[in-house]
């Protein structure tokens, strides 16, 4: 049985990766799948929360009576989270955010020129969305969560991530080689700013979108 604990909650949730376009064919990118925000869509959606997903890059199908936002670069994603936070109870920020994109866009295709080396690509860095909305809250009390995959030292990364970004709750994966990037399933702690710590073992992202939700209920003012 499905608690109900999230009805008359309005919660925004970020998915997928950002693309940073460098010329019309050709853009920066990573590997997340949107698995992970998906489910945290669809387990909110069944405990009651109308849920605004916005959604960079992912080819998951839409959750039923979720309001997706599609999106593709960083400053796209934090338009929409911004406008979406104005009237949100949680935030989670589970999209792969590029950290940079191209200084510039070519508006036509880069092309090789025999013989000569390629120009290296100058990079700028873009706004830190977790960052921005933790620090300044657009309604008291909302509950901003973010997501952080550490290779090493994975709890010591994740607490100094946790104060660095302001955010409520931060839930840290170990990555490698197979884990959790496109994977049915993975392993979490979620870190709380109050000091606590709640280890979510190995098993299907909606299970750890569960314990994410269970966390920002008990938050609520
Ligand atoms: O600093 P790092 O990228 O590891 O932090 C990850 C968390 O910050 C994720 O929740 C991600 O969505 C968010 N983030 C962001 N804006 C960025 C980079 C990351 O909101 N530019």
């Amino acid at each position: 049985e499905v608690p109900a604990d999230l009805v008359g909650r309005h919660v925004v949730i970020s998915a997928g990766g950002t693309r940073e376009p460098l010329d019309p064919v050709r853009y920066l990118g990573n590997r997340s799948s949107g698995k992970q925000g998906y489910a945290l869509a669809r387990t909110a959606a069944a405990r009651g929360a109308r849920v605004t997903l916005v959604a960079a890059n992912s080819v998951l199908p839409a959750p039923a009576g979720v309001d997706v936002v599609p999106v593709e670069t960083a400053v796209q994603l934090r338009e929409a989270v911004i406008k979406a936070a104005a009237d949100a109870d949680a935030v989670v920020m589970a999209a792969a955010v590029a950290d940079f994109r191209p200084a510039v866009y070519a508006s036509g295709k880069i092309k090789k020129r025999s013989g000569v080396d390629p120009d290296p690509v100058a990079l700028v860095r873009n706004p830190d969305i977790l960052a921005e909305l933790s620090t300044d809250r657009p309604r008291a009390g909302q509950i901003v969560v973010g997501f952080a995959a550490e290779t090493d030292d994975v709890l010591a990364n994740g607490r100094a991530k946790l104060a660095r970004k302001r955010c409520d709750l931060l839930v840290v994966n170990e990555v490698g080689e197979r884990k959790t990037f496109g994977a049915e399933e993975s392993e979490a702690v979620v870190l709380a700013a109050d000091g606590s710590e709640t280890p979510v073992p190995y098993g299907p992202k909606e299970e750890l979108s569960d314990t994410v939700w269970d966390l920002v209920a008990l938050r609520f003012p």
